[in-house]
């Protein structure tokens, strides 16, 4: 008996008519970081369990109500990555890469948080980040969330640049320790979750979207009235360096994010084409992580993009799937055509001109439908008089008309009209 297997809740398939599209955003981001510098680094799906409760936070969502965890036979808790930045930082410190000064790097590839599938919220995910290392200065700051605005530029994405300051160990503690003491206090006119997250994670609370709590939370104390003189300073040359560089942003005092690791800057740009899960890419500074999991001090900052809400953004915007269409059909008319076929193709190839036929012979309209699904610009039908006087005709798709041609001279010409 044959049994129907679907794939599993929230993880998608990409299938070939989509995925041009995610080519060209991945192809677009190593063009773009590449001027900047950043270079590829890739880390597994898989990681020890503790690396992301340390260094995400067990307090989060993200690691306590969303990871998939499992025993690898008994041996070693493991998790399959929420996320990117926790993976990298533990590369970096475990090759010893700080030993070679401010780095940068990038990476793109799946994420697995179990979330309540949605529009722009999956399972499994696609995240292009970037991390930067070793450099404390707001210039690092400004340069990426400008590289950033320069990709999505470059993508023809609008999206709104939201830009906030989370303060550090110096400013936060006491912002904190006051506003939570200011929830406690309105906890009657506060929903379940933040009244949960008053106690486990007062600043996740400001992030609420629930339209009952807004007013109330509107009121809440600012962190940005009560940054230290080191994070008011910060904040300043990070907005100068963006206007500097032409980059528009918005001061959004209730921007936290969701990862516990974040001081200083905090970012993100959402999207009014997305509907509720509005961003787009997040990102912020971490400087106190690499000590955290075990490394030298060193400071980061970093973002990372969701490629499947970048690729519904696009689709809004209908903007055509970029294909990579056959220059040419290859069309077999008889039994000596059927082998000529295969080894022009075969010569195509070589001489880098894309081409295809169809494996199964037969009927000419067959082919010739194959020839116009597969978007072929030409098609050619060769046989047994082709293959004896070397000659051929080319049929443009589009326009019907046939021009004779060589067949020596083919992939010349194909490379040509290219
Ligand atoms: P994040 O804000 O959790 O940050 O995720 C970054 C982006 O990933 C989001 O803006 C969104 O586009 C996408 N994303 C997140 N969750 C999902 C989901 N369930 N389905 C679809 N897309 C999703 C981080 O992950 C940090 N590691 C970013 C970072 C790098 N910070 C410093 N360095």
């Amino acid at each position: 008996m044959s049994v129907k297997i679907s794939g599993v809740k929230g993880m998608n398939d990409v299938l070939p008519g989509q995925v041009g599209r995610w080519q060209e955003l991945e192809a677009v981001a190593r063009e773009i970081f590449a001027l900047y510098g950043y270079r590829e680094v890739r880390t597994p799906v898989v990681e020890p369990h503790a690396l992301f409760a340390r260094g995400v936070g067990e307090g989060t969502d993200i690691v306590s109500k969303e990871m998939y965890v499992f025993e690898d036979k008994g041996e070693e808790k493991l998790a399959l990555r929420p996320e990117g930045t926790a993976g990298t930082v533990r590369a970096f410190i475990e090759h010893g890469a700080f030993v070679e000064g401010p780095q940068k790097w990038f990476y793109m590839g799946p994420m697995f948080r179990r979330e309540r599938p949605q529009k722009g919220r999956y399972r499994q995910f696609h995240q292009i980040g970037c991390e930067a290392f070793g450099v404390a200065e707001p210039a690092i700051d400004a340069e990426q969330i400008a590289m950033l605005a320069d990709y999505l530029g470059r993508l023809g994405v609008q999206a709104t640049l939201k830009l906030n300051s989370v303060g550090d160990a110096a400013c936060r503690p006491a912002y904190l320790a006051d506003l939570k003491a200011w929830l406690v206090e309105r906890a009657g006119q506060l929903c379940a979750d933040c009244r949960e997250r008053t106690q486990k994670n007062p600043l996740r609370a400001l992030d609420c979207k629930v339209p009952s709590c807004q007013p109330v939370l509107e009121q809440a104390p600012r962190l940005g009235d009560r940054l230290c003189g080191g994070c008011r300073d910060h904040f300043a040359a990070v907005k100068a360096g963006l206007d500097a560089l032409g980059v528009a942003y918005a001061v959004e005092p209730r921007l936290v994010r969701g990862l516990d690791y974040y001081v200083r800057t905090a970012y993100e740009f959402t999207s009014d084409a997305l509907g509720a899960q509005s961003a787009v890419a997040g990102g912020g500074r971490y400087d106190g992580l690499v000590e955290t999991l075990g490394g030298p001090p060193t400071p980061g900052i970093g973002f990372a993009l969701g490629e499947e809400r970048l690729t519904l953004i696009l689709e809004a915007l209908q903007r055509p799937v970029p294909v990579r269409r056959p220059a040419v059909f290859l069309i077999s008319a008889d039994e000596a055509g059927a082998k000529e076929v295969l080894r022009v193709a075969a010569a195509l190839r070589k001489a880098g001109v894309a081409c295809d036929l169809d494996g199964r012979g037969g009927k000419f309209a067959r082919q010739i439908k194959q020839a116009e699904r597969v978007g072929a610009r030409y098609a050619l039908v060769l046989g047994g008089a082709e293959v004896a006087s070397g000659q051929a005709k080319l049929k443009d798709m589009e326009t019907r008309a046939e021009t004779p041609v060589a067949l020596a001279e083919l992939a010349a010409v194909l490379s040509r009209s290219a």
